[in-house]
């Protein structure tokens, strides 16, 4: 496998290409953003506990049936990746009140909601990826209905399938957010990835955040809780 020429640079991510068409490789950076960027930092030792977790995670789902992106993990920082068309949508799953929801709706953070949400945000950063429901991203051609129905059928599945995996870690899934990506085939397929970063992980018998929240919330101590969870998870 041949690194070739950087395809794209994101806020935590870099893509590159490789010498086959289809697959392309992930670099974790260490840089950490908040609010759109409107904070920026940097989160110690984040790139290699981002992509060895989401890597373990990504192979658990798809034993249990959930397509992913992965294809093998190359180094600490760096995954070989279906390359993937991403559907601009923000997938998030909550299973308890927390961060936007709690302020938009009132709900106190940490209230356990009656059964999973889930809600789509237009990936666009321009925009501040807002909330939309399922008729605006069929009518903007964001995505069909049938996959529409496939990613919430996948979500939904994660949940339970990571709310499992994490509860057997000591720590609680309040929510998190997921990206789904199209093969050349059209199928769809789990992608981006599942971490600290992009999940809400408390405590199971603390609360104590132990995700991005400490950085955005300037609350310290992130990097500690980030290899934390990666011990907890892989040893
Ligand atoms: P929210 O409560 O701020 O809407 O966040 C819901 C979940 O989505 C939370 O687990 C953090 C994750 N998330 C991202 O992965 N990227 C983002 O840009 C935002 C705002 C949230
Ligand atoms: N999406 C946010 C940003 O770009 C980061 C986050 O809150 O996770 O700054």
């Amino acid at each position: 496998m041949e690194k070739r020429e950087q395809l794209y640079e994101g806020k935590a991510k870099k893509v590159f290409a490789t010498d086959d068409a289809e697959l392309v490789i992930v670099s974790y950076k260490d840089d950490a953003t908040a609010g759109d960027g409107a904070k920026k930092g940097t989160i110690r030792g984040k790139g290699v506990v981002n992509n060895r977790l989401s890597n373990a995670l990504m192979q658990k789902l798809a034993a249990q049936g959930v397509p992913t992106h992965y294809v093998r993990e190359l180094n600490d920082r760096e995954t070989l990746v279906k390359k993937v068309e991403i559907v601009p949508l923000e997938v998030i799953v909550r299973n308890v009140a927390a961060g936007s929801f709690s302020k938009r709706l009132g709900v106190a953070e940490g209230t356990p909601l009656r059964c999973p949400t889930l809600e789509f945000s237009y990936k666009n950063d321009d925009l501040h990826d807002p909330l939309i429901n399922h008729y605006h991203a069929l009518a903007m051609g964001l995505a069909t209905q049938e996959e529409i129905d496939t990613i919430t059928a996948y979500a939904f599945k994660v949940n339970g399938l990571l709310r499992e995996v994490m509860l057997e870690a000591g720590i609680r899934l309040i929510d998190f957010k997921l990206e789904f990506g199209r093969l050349p085939d059209g199928g769809i397929v789990l992608a981006d990835e599942i971490s600290p970063d992009t999940c809400r992980f408390w405590d199971a018998k603390t609360n104590a955040h132990l995700d991005k929240d400490l950085f955005r919330r300037d609350l310290g101590g992130e990097e500690d809780a980030y290899r934390e969870v990666m011990r907890r998870l892989l040893g």
